[in-house]
């Protein structure tokens, strides 16, 4: 059996594990909103319709902050559709999805979902068909506590405190040709810096996403995050990154080694980033928010133009295997890889559309394979993540050439002593992983939870250790206790 060598150090700290990073997503996209989150009549909804066996699970999948409500889907939504007496509000046809949105659910439903699932919201301005007046209103009307007319407006909806959102997305993936209202990044860098500017009037405490590239194939792409931050650095205090990958675009390999993929995505927008703040001689540093990623089987994706108009349609309901677990869980490695400039990760979508978590209307509510790597990583992954240095073999990828078969990260919480070791094998051979704990003597080793493709869908549990085998396509989380 081929072997791979993991060398940890508290010495060589990357960054502090920033909560954010286990955030996901909850777009008005198919059955992500209706009967995902919110299904009144359902026999586990709650008196405000949110489906309780679904707010267990996110609680149980350990997401911290939750982007909302899209996605294309904002680029042609009015929000105060969404507030106010339901019986009044509109039916109306959403063009980014061709979708009828019946506004049963909006703004002040997602902030009480939010709460009860105990996430952070991010919000989402409309800069497709709206601009600069609508994105400070909505911040007027979340985070002002009274006495303006749409501070009052929220009192009058039943909500007398403020919403205090602080994370607020400019706009969606503005680069897209089938986005609506999209733009080219002079014209949208001009938008998002006034846009941005007006918001920070309302509340100068809030954190702005500025809309990097739609993907790191975009034609466009590196340009475009140069041109809005140079419109827009002084305003937003980060560029998204969104990215998705399909197990039938290229060849498996590639497919199995998408982090090595999402690790240089994620190094070229910091060099953009940072290219712009040489160029610009600033002093602050913009740092990264990957507000969409996942594994999502786009080539089996239809057009909304090839569909007809539906309320509530079953959109991107992907089933995944085991392998996509593992790339899941790979790429959440290449995530805490990055921490020291990546705060902010969405997984896409939270349910039903491409989700970890699955409904049935009227029925259950199950946890796909791809959820217990989430779970996992989020529970687990504490304190500060360590620079790691992996030996392991290599394998031939197609997209990426030569690519280790090993991948691996580790976080220490200095408080507790709690020691974790995260790691995929995404070769088709077993490997066996050599763990040097030699600057950790008095740690001992806790659990070891790990899934494969061809041995089990849900994960397995055992005593762990400093050597651990590595089936083919399987991902790891280990844990040690320091002895005190
Ligand atoms: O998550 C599904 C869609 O993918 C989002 O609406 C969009 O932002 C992206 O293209």
């Amino acid at each position: 059996m081929s072997v791979a060598q993991l060398t940890l150090d508290p010495a060589y700290p990357i960054a502090p594990v920033d909560p954010r990073l286990f955030g996901s997503f909850v777009e008005h996209m198919g059955r992500c909103v209706y009967t995902g989150v919110f299904e009144p009549g359902h026999p586990k909804a709650d008196a405000d319709g949110l489906r309780t066996d679904v707010l267990e699970l996110v609680r149980e999948l350990g997401v911290t902050t939750v982007r909302y409500p899209g996605g294309n889907f904002v680029s042609n939504y009015r929000w105060e559709d969404g507030v106010g007496p339901v019986d009044r509000r509109p039916r109306r046809l959403d063009l980014a999805w061709r979708s009828i949105e019946t506004n049963a659910f909006g703004l002040n439903e997602f902030m009480r979902w939010a709460t009860a699932a105990g996430v952070e919201p991010m919000m989402a301005v409309n800069l497709g068909t709206r601009g600069v007046d609508d994105a400070a209103a909505l911040v007027e009307y979340c985070n002002l506590p009274e006495g303006t007319a749409l501070s009052d407006r929220r009192r009058e909806h039943g909500v007398s405190k403020p919403h205090d959102v602080r994370l607020w997305c400019l706009g969606n993936e503005m680069d897209g040709p089938w986005q609506v209202g999209r733009m080219t990044a002079r014209e949208y860098g001009r938008l998002a810096s006034r846009a941005g500017a007006a918001m920070k009037k309302v509340d100068p405490s809030i954190e702005l996403v500025a809309c990097g590239s739609s993907n790191a194939d975009m034609p466009t792409f590196a340009g475009w995050e140069a041109t809005v931050l140079e419109e827009a650095y002084d305003q937003v205090d980060y560029v998204s990154l969104h990215t998705y990958y399909d197990p039938e675009k290229d060849d498996p390999a590639s497919f199995r080694a998408s982090a090595y993929g999402l690790d240089g995505f994620i190094d070229d927008v910091v060099a953009t980033a940072d290219h712009v703040r040489a160029k610009l001689r600033k002093r602050k540093r913009i740092n990264l928010s990957l507000d969409e990623w996942n594994v999502w089987y786009q080539s089996r994706f239809t057009e909304p133009e090839d569909r007809g108009i539906e309320e509530t349609p079953a959109l991107i309901e992907d089933d995944y295997t085991a392998t996509d677990a593992m790339v899941v869980g790979n790429l959440l490695i290449s995530m805490l890889r990055h921490a020291d400039r990546l705060s902010i990760g969405c997984q896409a979508q939270l349910v039903n559309v491409i989700a970890p978590i699955r409904t049935r209307a009227g029925g259950p509510a199950w946890r796909q394979t791809i959820f217990h790597p989430f779970s996992h990583t989020a529970r687990l992954a504490r304190g500060t993540v360590l620079r790691t240095a992996v030996t392991a073999p290599t394998m031939t990828t197609g997209r990426y050439g030569d690519v280790p078969v090993v991948d691996a990260v580790a976080t220490h919480d200095p408080e507790t002593g709690a020691l974790a070791v995260f790691a995929v094998n995404r070769g088709t051979e077993p490997v066996r992983l050599d763990l040097d704990l030699r600057a950790f003597p008095k740690h001992r080793p806790g659990r070891h939870v790990w899934l494969a493709e061809g041995a089990t869908t849900e994960p397995l549990e055992q005593t762990g250790g400093a050597t651990v085998n590595l089936p083919p396509l399987s991902w790891h989380a280990l844990t040690f206790e320091e002895q005190r």
